[in-house]
Formats: structure tokens, sequence, C-alpha cells
């Protein structure tokens, strides 16, 4: 890969640790339970295009998107592997899904109205995931469309029900009551429609205890890194990786300030370092003052506030101090996208989908 100066940072996407994460989940699902890929947006800021086709390779069997334009860029990438809409049938724009094989998931009685009618003047039996809300109070069909679908299953006569599905709200905690309780809804609703398949649990959910057997998981963030198990070290292995070069040097005095607020005033003589990354590369600027870069390793704590392009650190301690032009690790084994998320008050998710563009990216095979 050409090396381009005129870019401060350089993010690593490493697309053998995404198939072997694949493999993980895979292989914790059990080979009776199918392992969906969630890639909308834009594969949580990796590259749809590269994540996609390395999970095809993987034998991915569903995709997962938010929206109908992420579906079309999907299809795009590949015509025919099934790829369903998080966020449901759009108005206006309902053929599309026919005419690109793309699902739509149901989470209204609406939806399932428009689809069905869709279905009938096209004399299809559409295939259909229907997405029931357990808990979550978000999307999905309510507590009261359920009994409706129960009672009046000709509300659904003309379509193909291959899937109904629920999402967890709390998977992450692992002492929280909400999962067990949501997966007892869902194993009640399910058994009205044994017909079909079932799908619950994301990346965290897969890996809690719940007494239902899912036919599809549906993880996201643990394909990327994520830890789906945040009270436990991390099952998953490293996707991103993101260096920065050091701008420039300098040695602070005692009682001078740094950055903007002046919001760190320094209590000795210091070593810093000004590095070319900010907010507007993702680096969230709740980092400001939280958390620390590595040098080769070595500890750099981050000083004062981060600003659009910059960040400035802390390289005293450091044996073998970083010059101009010098690459920093901003994300690494060392400080990870969970590290990053709790020190700036958020999560991984957040980490990850705010990655901008303006870092060299690579995806390393
Ligand atoms: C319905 C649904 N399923 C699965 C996922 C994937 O979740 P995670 O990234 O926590 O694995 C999401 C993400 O928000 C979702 O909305």
């Amino acid at each position: 890969m050409q090396e381009n100066y005129s870019q401060t940072s350089h993010l690593t996407i490493n697309l053998t640790a995404l198939a072997q994460n694949y493999r993980l989940l895979q292989q914790k699902a059990g080979y009776d339970c199918v392992v969906a890929g969630v890639v909308k947006a834009n594969a949580y800021g990796l590259g749809l295009e590269p994540v996609a086709r390395t999970l095809l390779k993987e034998k991915c069997p569903q995709f997962f998107v938010a929206t109908l334009g992420e579906a079309l860029e999907f299809r795009e990438i590949d015509k025919n592997t099934p790829v369903a809409v998080l966020g449901g049938l759009f108005y206006g724009v309902e053929t599309l899904y026919l005419e690109k094989n793309i699902q739509p998931v149901i989470n209204s009685l609406n939806d399932l109205a428009r689809w069905q009618d869709l279905a009938i003047k096209n004399k299809i039996k559409a295939p259909t995931i229907l997405h029931f809300d357990t808990g979550m109070n978000r999307l999905g069909l309510s507590e009261d469309d359920a009994q409706t679908l129960i009672s009046q299953p000709e509300l659904y006569k003309s379509l193909d029900v291959q899937w109904i599905m629920s999402h967890f709200a709390c998977a992450d905690e692992p002492q929280h009551p909400l999962t067990a309780d949501q997966a007892k809804r869902f194993q009640e609703i399910s058994a009205h429609f044994p017909n079909a398949k079932k799908s619950l649990g994301n990346s965290s959910g897969l890996f809690r205890d719940v007494q239902f057997k899912s036919n599809m998981v549906r993880p996201g963030i643990a394909l990327y890194g994520g830890n789906p198990t945040p009270e436990q070290s991390n099952p998953m292995k490293q996707v991103v990786s993101l260096n920065a070069r050091v701008l420039q040097t300098r040695t602070c005095k005692k009682g001078d300030s740094i950055g903007y607020g002046a919001s760190h005033v320094f209590e000795q003589d210091t070593q810093t370092a000004t590095v070319g990354i900010g907010y507007a590369d993702g680096f969230l600027r709740s980092n400001s003052n939280k958390g620390a870069f590595h040098y080769q390793s070595q500890l750099c704590p981050i000083l004062g506030r981060v600003s659009m392009d910059l960040v400035t650190i802390d390289i005293s301690q450091c044996k073998n101090m970083p010059k101009q032009g010098d690459w920093v690790e901003v994300i690494s084994s060392n400080n990870t996208i969970d590290d990053i998320a709790q020190n700036s008050n958020t999560i991984s998710y957040e980490v990850l989908t705010s990655l901008g563009d303006r870092s060299l990216r690579e995806y390393k095979q």
C-alpha cells in the first residue's frame, strides 16, 4: 500500500480477523443455528463492500441492513444472498423490494398489509420476516399486534412467513432480568408460528444463557471486534487499528497550559507530542484529558482537549521518544474500541461508526 503523506492517520481493517470472528460466532451458535451478518451503517463504519465480501466468503447466508438504500448497495455487491431491511417497508418504494429481491422486516400491521397487497398483486407468496417487539419499545409488532395476528391469520395468509424475530434491549448486561423476560415472551409468540424459524440474539445475546433455542442470531459489533461480554475479557479478535502521525513535539513548562480551554495545566516540565487526529476523524472530543495513545506500546496519556484535527499527548514516560513523522497507536490492542468507549462515556458502536473517511484506509487480508 502506498503511504500518502497528506494523510496523518492510518486505519487498518483486518479482514482475516473479521472472518475469524464470524467463525467463532458460528461455533458459539452451534451447527443448527445460522449466523447472519448485520452490516448496517456501512458495516458499522468499516466499509460495506469489503466486509460483505469477507462474510460472503465465509458463507454467511443472511444479511441485515437498516435502510432500503443500504440494501440496494448490498445488491450491487451480491445479487442473491438474502438481505433484510430492519427499518421495515418504506412508503412509496415498496415495489423496489420485490424487484431487487430485498426483504422488509415487518414491524407493524400497516407494513404487513402493504406487503401482503403487493404479494397478491404480483401473485407471489413473498418471503416474510415478522419482527415482534418483546420489550424494547422501539420497532416491531406490539403485543396487541401479536394478539391480532394470532387471532386473524388471514392477515398474512398470502405471505410465506419464513422467520419471526425479536431484539434484546439489555443483553450486554448479564444480570438484567429483561433478557430472560423477552426470551420468554418471544417463545410464547413462537408457539403460534410453528412453521416459521426463529431469530433472537444480537452479539451479546449469543453469549447469554437464555432458555431459548434460536435458528438464527444476528451479530453486528462482535464481528467487528467489540466485546459482547463486557463483564469478561473479549473473546473476539481485534479488527480495527488506527495510527496517527506525530506532527510536532515540544517541552511544556511547569505552569503552562495546553490546548483549547487551557483544560490541563502542567505541574512540571513535560515533553508532549501533537498528533494528527481529531474529532473530525471520529476520535471523540469526550476523550479530552482521558485515556492514552501508545508509542511502541509505551503509554502516552492524552492531555488537554481533543480538537478537530489534533490530540496532544504526554510522551515524557517514553524511553524512546517519538519524533515528528512517527506513528503513534490510537486504536490498538493496548487501547481497544471498548477502552476508548469507556473513557469517552460511549459504546464501541459509536467509536466505530464515528470513524471518518479522512484516514488512509487499508484492508488487510
Ligand atoms: C434488530 C437488530 N438485530 C441485531 C443487531 C446487531 O446488534 P449488535 O451489534 O449488538 O450485535 C441490531 C443492532 O442494532 C439490531 O437492531
